[in-house]
């Protein structure tokens, strides 16, 4: 295959199904023709998670009407599509399964070029879709399902540094909203109250800062936040505005505080190799968060490293990201034949050790 390259990205590892069109020029510079997104946060709202039944249902009845529509807003049909790029994991299985057959089934009808991508890596190249930065930088992914320090050094060359032991940071937002009576999703919920909060009133653990390493963890500080709560209930005999802008300030401070040291920490191994534009990229729904990022960016800028955060469309899940890493795949020569298989944990960098535990939001791999 020769650039232009146009390819098809199908996304449905967690709660979106997703299709989008992409074209791209060299690697490093892509322009998104489509990109359409059918999210199902009202068919779990109930259920106060995923229910991956019910998402694999929702994605195989949605994945024929975003390939439609990703193409018809692209002005193209499938005779302009030179390849066809799926997520092949890791998350929740059912899923997966359905893009993947989906993928499957146009690559064989139509005689195809198949390629499985791995959703954190369509994740962590969106910084060079996005603004076509070079390799190596440095990635910390955190939304609602991954929390992860890697170095990216090519399109499937990757270190991890170190990840979450236990929850993400999102899901951490999310579980604090609902303690708090607050609604889903929970991070723009957390944000918006810590405004108004003082977040000094209550002394939260900074977790696993007292250890060396990249490695990071959530779920003490959500039981933290749990215990405030009650203690102030006790007091009170219920729970202020006032007490409410304060839990959430002081939570999401804690989240900020940690996430920068564990980064500043990830770019000091990074440096020595960066070469002579280090940069600093995030991506994932908890990039959107002022605090965190204004955190990372202090962190970037002592270092003399570039930041990179790309726009909130594209950190939280889609497909534009996956066709992107299918293109880089595509023109370093990767193919995927029919016997392609959904993986539930699929880490990105196979060398690293697993990390423990698989977030509601899908496996963290
Ligand atoms: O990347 P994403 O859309 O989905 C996956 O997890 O794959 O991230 C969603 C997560 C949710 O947990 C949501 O609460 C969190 O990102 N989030 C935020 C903010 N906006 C979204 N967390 C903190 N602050 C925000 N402003
Ligand atoms: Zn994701």
């Amino acid at each position: 295959m020769t650039p232009p390259l146009m390819v098809l990205g199908l996304e449905s590892s967690c709660d979106d199904t997703a299709a989008a069109v992409l074209r791209m020029d060299r690697p490093g510079k892509a322009e998104i023709l489509s990109s359409v997104i059918y999210g199902q946060a009202d068919l779990h709202a109930a259920f106060g998670g995923v229910v991956p039944e019910i998402a694999a249902r929702a994605h195989a009845e949605k994945l024929d009407i975003c390939v439609t529509e990703a193409l018809a807003q692209a002005g193209l049909d499938l005779s302009g599509i030179d390849g066809i790029a799926v997520t092949a994991g890791p998350g929740l299985i059912g899923g997966v399964l359905s893009g993947v057959m989906c993928a499957k089934g146009i690559a064989a009808a139509r005689g195809l070029p198949l390629v499985g991508v791995n959703h954190l890596a369509g994740h962590a190249l969106t910084p060079r879709l996005t603004d076509g930065i070079a390799y190596p930088y440095l990635m910390l992914l955190v939304s609602g399902g991954h929390c992860q320090l890697l170095i990216v050094q090519g399109a499937q060359d990757f270190s991890r540094l170190g990840g979450t032991i236990d929850d993400a940071p999102g899901e951490a937002f999310d579980k604090v909203a609902r303690l708090l009576g607050l609604p889903q999703p929970g991070g723009p919920a957390v944000e918006s109250a810590a405004a108004g909060g003082d977040a000094a009133r209550f002394a939260f653990p900074r977790p696993l800062l007292d250890r060396p390493g990249c490695d990071l963890s959530f779920s003490g500080l959500k039981t933290a936040v749990l215990r405030a709560r009650d203690a102030c209930m006790a007091e009170r005999g219920g729970l202020t505005r006032q007490d409410r802008n304060d839990l959430c300030a002081g939570f999401q401070a804690a989240v900020a505080d940690v996430l920068a040291e564990k980064t500043r920490r990830a770019l000091a191994l990074y440096l020595p190799d960066a070469g002579e534009r280090p940069m600093l990229a995030v991506a994932g729904g908890v990039a959107a968060n002022r605090a965190i990022r204004a955190g990372l960016e202090t962190i970037a800028a002592e270092q003399a490293a570039g930041f990179v955060a790309p726009p909130l469309a594209l950190c939280t899940d889609n497909a534009a990201m996956i066709a992107y890493a299918g293109a880089e795949l595509f023109l370093a020569g990767a193919r995927d034949d029919l016997t392609l298989s959904a993986r539930p944990r699929w880490p990105l960098d196979e060398a690293s050790p697993a990390l423990i535990g698989s977030g509601k939001k899908g496996a963290k791999a």
